[in-house]
């Protein structure tokens, strides 16, 4: 099928389905009513108000994603931890209802969750209600402003659900969706507003096409230049003008879309595959082929700090970087790493340029004019390879013993409390492994993704 009437079937794909909606709207109401009740039981305050926003609210969530973001608002006259503890205890009243668990997250400020026997969950989140941006004092209290702005946008232009719910489906596919630490892509509401902004998908990757990191200023002013200059892509919060909606997009996530849109306005059939991506098979042959052309080594942690989810992995991230850095320093080169979790345990994987080292390394000393600069050379003369001077600074060419890469890599991982690790090549463990991980193993190692699959 082409494009544009491939659409549709993606669109009949991602829509909730009537029961899906009956269900979810059942819930919500149920739920509604006891966090209500039980707002009157505890706080016994009739300001103190629950309501529904985000994606469920303005009816841009995707089948089978349905989550439920109930904000409990509150007047100025609380403080902040007055608010999460009275929501704190709202919740565990509510779950005991509803033989629910409640889990508590952080944001800028601790929120609920509900996790339903089934594993739908509601996210009980305490707020201020405001009613202009002025107002805002807590991040969240501006979901009030966006839902009524979408509310508004979206009644008068129906059509543009669909589309939202096409470029969230699309972002999706492309690993590019959420605002969290460990994605940095585009959050449900960025969606929301680029879609409506530019008036639909298709203008918004042609859009797209065009931009250039650091150039993105929607809509254009020059006190969005002045105010957020530098930043990979700047949208104004259409409720809030001093808010960079995208702040958490990634140049990284930023890079992936802008090629999407010229891979679009090059070729429009494009988006019927990625938006419905093939399935790619491997076997275990195939696998083992891939990861005897490459050096790869999997650092697993068999102990690791208690984190949320999120945290956790944004933490390996950091781990992975800085240990590839300490990892060049040794003499060898990491070209990619890659944080995973492997049979429910942390892993990063460290794709190598090459796993023997370099010979010999450049040690440098003090500048020539530095007090020290004598003793450095003195200190070096008597080797084979002689001192040396390079940009102003002495320096010698020292031999290093090689040693396996696994025992510098364990050395440049020690270093993070709360870890133990367990270092293996990758084409080691992966017979080990059950056969869900051989598509994503294989997808890492080769840079196979979605879209790639896509390109004609
Ligand atoms: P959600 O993260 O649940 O997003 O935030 P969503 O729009 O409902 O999308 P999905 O379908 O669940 O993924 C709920 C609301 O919180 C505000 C937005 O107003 C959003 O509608 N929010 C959330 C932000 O303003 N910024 C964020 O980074 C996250
Ligand atoms: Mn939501």
């Amino acid at each position: 099928m082409s494009y544009p009437e491939c659409l549709e079937k993606v669109v009949k794909q991602i829509e909730p389905s009537p029961e899906e909606r009956e269900k979810i709207g059942q819930l919500a109401d149920k739920v509604w009513v006891l966090v209500q009740q039980s707002i009157g039981e505890i706080i016994g305050d009739e300001t103190v108000k629950a309501e529904y926003h985000g994606s469920y609210r303005h009816d841009t969530w995707l089948r089978g994603k349905a989550d439920l973001d109930l904000f409990v608002l509150f007047s100025k006259r609380y403080a902040l931890e007055e608010m999460s503890q009275l929501v704190k205890k709202v919740a565990h009243s509510v779950a005991e209802n509803l033989n629910a668990y409640v889990e508590e997250r952080y944001a800028s400020h601790p929120y609920y969750t509900l996790v339903l026997p089934d594993g739908q969950e509601v996210e009980l989140v305490p707020a201020y209600r405001v009613s202009s941006s002025q107002e805002v004092t807590t991040p969240v209290d501006r979901t009030q402003l966006h839902t009524e702005y979408l509310e508004r946008v979206l009644s008068e232009k129906p059509r543009l659900k669909a589309e939202i719910r096409l470029f969230k489906k699309l972002l999706m596919n492309l690993d590019i969706y959420g605002a969290e630490q460990s994605v940095h892509g585009f959050s449900g509401y960025l969606a929301e507003i680029l879609v409506t902004y530019f008036g639909g998908l298709e203008n918004l990757l042609l859009a797209a096409a065009n931009w250039r990191p650091g150039r993105i200023f929607i809509p254009p002013s020059p006190e969005a230049r002045k105010l957020f200059q530098g930043q990979p892509i700047v949208v104004i919060d259409p409720v809030d003008h001093k808010r960079n909606a995208a702040a958490s997009v990634s140049q990284e996530a930023l890079s992936k879309l802008i090629l999407i849109g010229k891979l679009f306005s090059e070729n429009k059939d494009i988006m019927c595959c990625l938006l419905d991506p093939p399935n790619l098979r491997v076997t275990l042959e195939e696998l083992v082929s891939v990861l005897n052309s490459y050096d790869v080594l999997v650092a697993m942690a068999a102990k690791y700090p208690k984190l949320p989810e999120d945290a956790l992995l944004a933490k390996l991230q950091r781990i992975a970087r800085k240990s590839s850095s300490a990892m060049e320093s040794y003499g060898f080169r990491v070209l990619r790493t890659h944080v995973t979790k492997i049979n429910g345990s942390p892993a990063i994987l460290f794709f190598f340029e090459h796993m023997v080292q370099s010979p010999i390394y450049l040690h440098m000393g003090p500048p020539v004019w530095h007090p020290n600069s004598v003793e450095f050379v003195k200190k070096w003369a008597s080797r084979h390879l002689a001192p040396i001077i390079i940009e102003g600074r002495v320096a010698v060419l020292r031999k290093r013993i090689p040693l396996d890469p696994r025992d510098y890599l364990l050395k440049a991982l020690k270093s993070y409390p709360g870890f133990s690790w367990e270092i293996n090549k990758l084409r080691d463990i992966v017979s080990y492994l059950p056969q869900e991980y051989y598509v994503e193993v294989y997808r890492w190692v080769t840079g196979v993704e979605n879209w790639t699959m896509c390109i004609q």
